[in-house]
């Protein structure tokens, strides 16, 4: 086989080839770059023996299936043939124009393009039927997915093809038609982009947006630090993609997420994006207010409707030594409301005739609490909410009294994307779990998350955002209520 292209991506796939047994013709723009592709490759090889995954015969046996080329025409004999050239229509056409001349029109010609169309690249091959989509995910010696992408060009054979090939390297391909995103990208980028739109608008902090995901969704890394690694610019270039193909609010970018790219604040590369990276290190120095929280309060008044999670917050706070009463006319330093996602605090907070001590608090995850403020909570009562959180064990993130308050409003129009994919007839419930956990690292696919869920809590709280903000971009796709209506969930 051949790679062409030998960069962040390509380097990753020629070594997974080669690990596979597969020998590989490595072609390059010039003799710099190919240098230095074989040196990522070199280094890649190195670490793993260094870590002891890899023996040094096998080192040795992976490398000597490397054949460096001088032109495109050491590819004439390959079977297969993958562009991973930079994301530009025209430099993807100039390498297909070279592989169509070089290469035997038996040949597979593959492109790892990320949201580019795959069929304006097979239709300008002189050959389309043998052109598919390669698409793995970085870096490629880990990351275990690879979307299998065929084109209504596409020969009716190759798509389960070139899956079992993506078997034999190791991987769990997802086979799907091209659409913009695929199925990873699609899912992933508008829920970067919507986290981006909840910083901006203030809705929440930086730390606490990214804290919400991984402690409340379980996500290793929270969507803020995440499109740092990904780059700010990526991200908005596929957004944009996204945007052309489906139009509609869910993927009109953030401006912020604009202007840092315009600012060149693009990520980790750049040395900043939304975090600051000080000699590799993140900076966070906003805490969302969280680190100068006074200390927690002596009494509580806890008010809830008899709810499980009112009753383990009860005896948490009193094993933590706070004293507890249940009414709101006696005196007490904090009146915490006990609330779920689906409800408005405000109304309760009213009801106590003490609105500035009044703050919601949700038992969002294990160890997770959302300090919910409503128009009326005093700032000093949040901030002893958050230390009162802290005082009995869990991490506490601030949000405002709307629907799904922080967890619920990153989580609940994510899951509605996987929702409409499945109703779309893209792809399987199956190939979105698969997908997500193998191409993003998530713990639990997106359609595991809803059923943990729920789909009736899930369908409530995207009622509760469509409502609050009368944003089509919340409408809650008709396969989610129809599961919910018959308390059904996804992956059983
Ligand atoms: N970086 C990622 O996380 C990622 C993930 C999945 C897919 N992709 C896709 O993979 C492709 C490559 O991305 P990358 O991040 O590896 O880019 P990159 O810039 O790191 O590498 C591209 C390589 O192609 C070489 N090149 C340029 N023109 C060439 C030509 N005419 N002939 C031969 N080689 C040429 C460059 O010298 C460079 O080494 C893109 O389509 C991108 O969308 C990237």
């Amino acid at each position: 086989m051949a790679v062409v292209g030998l960069g962040t991506m390509g380097a990753g796939i020629a070594e997974v080839f080669a690990r596979a047994g597969i020998g590989v013709v490595a072609i390059e723009i010039d003799a710099d770059a190919l240098g230095h592709g074989l040196g990522i490759l070199e280094a890649s090889l190195a670490k793993a023996v260094a870590r002891g995954k890899l023996a040094e015969a096998q080192q040795a046996e992976i490398w000597g299936r490397i054949r460096p080329a001088a032109s495109f025409s050491d590819a004439a004999r390959v079977d297969l043939a993958i562009e991973v050239v930079p994301e530009r229509m025209e430099i993807k056409r100039q390498v297909f124009a070279e592989l169509d001349r070089v290469c035997s029109p038996e040949a597979i010609l593959a492109t790892n393009t990320s949201s580019l169309s795959v069929t304006t690249i097979a239709a300008a091959s002189k050959h389309p039927g043998r052109v598919i989509g390669m698409h793995f995910f970085n870096p490629a010696p880990v990351m275990r997915l690879v979307e299998v992408v065929s084109t209504v060009l596409t020969g009716p054979e190759l798509s389960a093809q070139v899956a079992d090939l993506a078997r034999h390297l190791g991987k769990t391909p997802v086979q799907v038609r091209d659409r913009a995103g695929f199925v990873a990208n699609a899912l992933l980028v508008p829920y970067l982009n919507h986290a981006v739109k909840l910083l901006e608008t203030g809705y929440a902090s930086r730390e606490d947006i990214d804290t919400a995901a991984a402690a409340g969704i379980g996500l290793p890394m929270g969507p803020l630090a995440l499109l740092d690694l990904i780059g700010l610019d990526t991200s908005l270039s596929i957004l944009e993609v996204l945007r052309g193909e489906f139009g509609g609010p869910r993927y009109a970018p953030a401006p912020l997420l604009r202007r840092l790219t315009d600012a060149g604040r693009t990520g980790r590369k750049a040395g900043r994006g939304l975090y600051e990276y000080a000699g590799g290190a993140r900076d966070d120095h906003d805490k969302g207010g969280n680190e100068a929280a006074p200390s927690s309060p002596s009494t509580v008044t806890l008010i809830g409707s008899g709810r499980a999670a009112e009753a383990e917050l009860a005896s948490a706070v009193a094993a933590a030594g706070v004293n507890v009463t249940r009414n709101p006319a006696h005196p007490s330093d904090l009146i915490v409301i006990v609330a779920g996602p689906d409800e408005q605090v405000l109304s309760a907070a009213i009801a106590t005739g003490r609105g500035q001590q009044a703050v919601g608090l949700h038992l969002a995850a294990a160890g997770l609490v959302e300090v919910v403020s409503t128009c009326l909570t005093g700032q000093a009562h949040a901030a002893a909410a958050a230390a009162l959180a802290d005082r009995i064990g869990r991490k506490a993130v601030r949000a405002p009294d709307r629907p799904g308050f922080l967890v619920g409003a990153l989580l609940y129009p994510h899951l509605a994307d996987a929702v409409r994919m499945v109703q779309d007839g893209y792809a399987t419930v199956a190939d979105v779990d698969t997908a997500m956990t193998l191409g993003c690292g998530y713990p639990h696919g997106p359609f595991e998350l809803l059923d943990k869920t729920g789909p009736a809590a899930v369908l409530d709280g995207l009622r509760g955002m469509q409502a609050g903000y009368g944003d089509p971009a919340f409408a809650p796709p008709p396969l989610l209520a129809e599961h919910a209506a018959a308390g059904i969930g996804f992956t059983g």
